[in-house]
């Protein structure tokens, strides 16, 4: 098959990647666009933005396209799959209208109240005056949030009023999110450990995947700016079964009946960002696609076959695939550019990839800010690559660190306390 995947970071070359290794040894023809130039040994990079519809629906076209599946969530909430399915193509990922459980969280907050899901109380505003008003009134901490897609950094948990006026006046006054700021939620703080739970969906059933947990802050023992991700791990450590049973029946089929009783029509990974308070599970968010690093974390486990899973979701019959996954567990282990995520520099070469492969052959590696260079590979982002490792004795995370160490680049740094509790 010829398949299109959408994006260019260590999430979409672990969905080429999973794809290309499928079960039954069938052999795809990957693009990826933008990709990156680490991906080639599976998907061939496409020299177009994620966020061009029209440019990918074009190539889509152009190149018999049999199947595009969206990584990122920009595309969804310009309306890729609209555009998609307007001229006839098959797409993995929810419609505009759907993808609103992730492109507006005052709308996600609306529909968690409406289906009576477990969320953080809040409040939404569209004036800086009103905002600032509740935030006098409210005790701390408080969580103030750009509305709209702010590249994960638009939540801002606030210890002290002043932070919270200052949140504000970056979202409403500065504009540092653009539009996404026109409007904001203010949310109660909660409590807990968080967990990713993502699933597969195709507007009548919903299917859990296996768990993970990301590791957001920069540094060890979760302190520093929270970045894109800096690692996870899968299973979560911290998700008891009882957790799950909660989950399935107080949040993630009152998810799905909203869903049917909206219209949505959702397609797609439905990611679930719980906070496990002493109360059960609490929803933070919804993302329409899968979580980077989880997906990194998450997807080598998987041992059905991803794109027959995805094309189920299609024909609405998720529910009869035999979804298995491997009992092993895994770690992934991010390696950023020095001063992610605020300022770094790129251009410096990747050293030890060839090491990696001989002496630690069942790492895998998955490539993110990548680009090719004079002498190799190079730096090209925060994130650089992703190394997973799996095993059944609870050694994923120091197989992986081991991994890493033999990898070098100017400025390279990780997080070095990823992994079991
Ligand atoms: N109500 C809340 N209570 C405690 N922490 C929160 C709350 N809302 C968000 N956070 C923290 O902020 C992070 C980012 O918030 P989130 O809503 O997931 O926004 P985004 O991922 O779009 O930036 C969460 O992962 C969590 O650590
Ligand atoms: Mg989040």
């Amino acid at each position: 098959m010829k398949i299109l995947i959408v994006g260019g970071g260590g999430r979409e070359h672990a969905l080429a990647w999973r794809i290309a290794n499928n079960p039954s040894g069938t052999r795809h023809k990957i693009y990826c666009a933008p990709g990156n130039a680490g991906m080639t040994g599976v998907a061939e990079p496409v020299a177009i933005q994620a966020t061009d519809v029209e440019g990918l629906c074009a190539f889509a076209k152009r190149e018999r396209i049999e199947y595009t599946i969206v990584g990122m969530d920009a595309p969804l909430a310009l309306g890729l799959a609209d555009r998609f399915a307007s001229e006839g193509l098959d797409v993995f990922g929810p419609k505009k209208a759907a993808a609103m459980l992730e492109s507006s969280k005052a709308y996600a907050k609306r529909f968690m109240k409406k289906y009576g899901i477990p969320t953080a109380e809040y409040a939404i505003f569209d004036t800086y005056e009103a905002a600032s008003e509740y935030i006098r009134k409210s005790p701390m901490p408080i969580v103030v949030k750009a509305d709209g897609l702010a590249f994960g950094k638009g939540a801002l948990v606030c210890k002290t009023q002043e932070e919270a006026e200052a949140a504000l006046r970056g979202i409403m006054i500065d504009k540092q999110f653009g539009e996404s700021g026109n409007r904001v939620v203010i949310e109660k703080f909660l409590t807990g450990k968080e967990t990713s739970i993502m699933t597969f969906c195709d507007g009548e059933h919903i299917v859990p995947m296996v768990s993970a947990k990301d590791y957001k802050n920069a540094f060890d023992g979760d302190i520093g700016p929270n970045t894109g991700g800096m690692g996870a791990v899968s299973p979560s450590p911290y998700y008891t079964e009882n957790d799950a049973m909660r989950f399935e029946h107080e949040i993630m089929l009152p998810t799905l009946k909203g869903i049917k009783a909206e219209g949505l029509d959702y397609v797609g990974f439905l990611y679930f960002g719980l906070m496990l308070t002493d109360k059960g599970p609490y929803v933070i968010e919804y993302n329409a696609r899968f979580g980077d690093p989880e997906a990194q974390a998450v997807l080598p486990r998987l041992k059905t076959d991803l794109l027959e899973i995805c094309k189920a979701c299609n024909h609405k019959s998720i529910d009869k695939v035999d979804i298995r996954w491997d009992n092993k567990e895994s770690a992934c282990i991010c390696l950023v550019s020095e001063g992610y995520p605020l300022k770094y520099e790129t251009g410096f070469t990747i050293e030890g990839l060839d090491r990696l492969q001989k002496e630690h052959n069942d790492a895998l590696v998955f490539f993110a800010g990548v680009r090719a260079g004079d002498n190799g590979f190079e730096t090209d982002g925060g994130r650089v690559i992703g190394i997973t490792c799996l095993d059944g004795e609870g050694l994923a995370a120091r197989k992986a660190y081991e991994a890493a160490s033999v990898l070098s680049f100017a400025g390279m740094r990780y997080r070095t306390d990823i992994g079991p509790v």
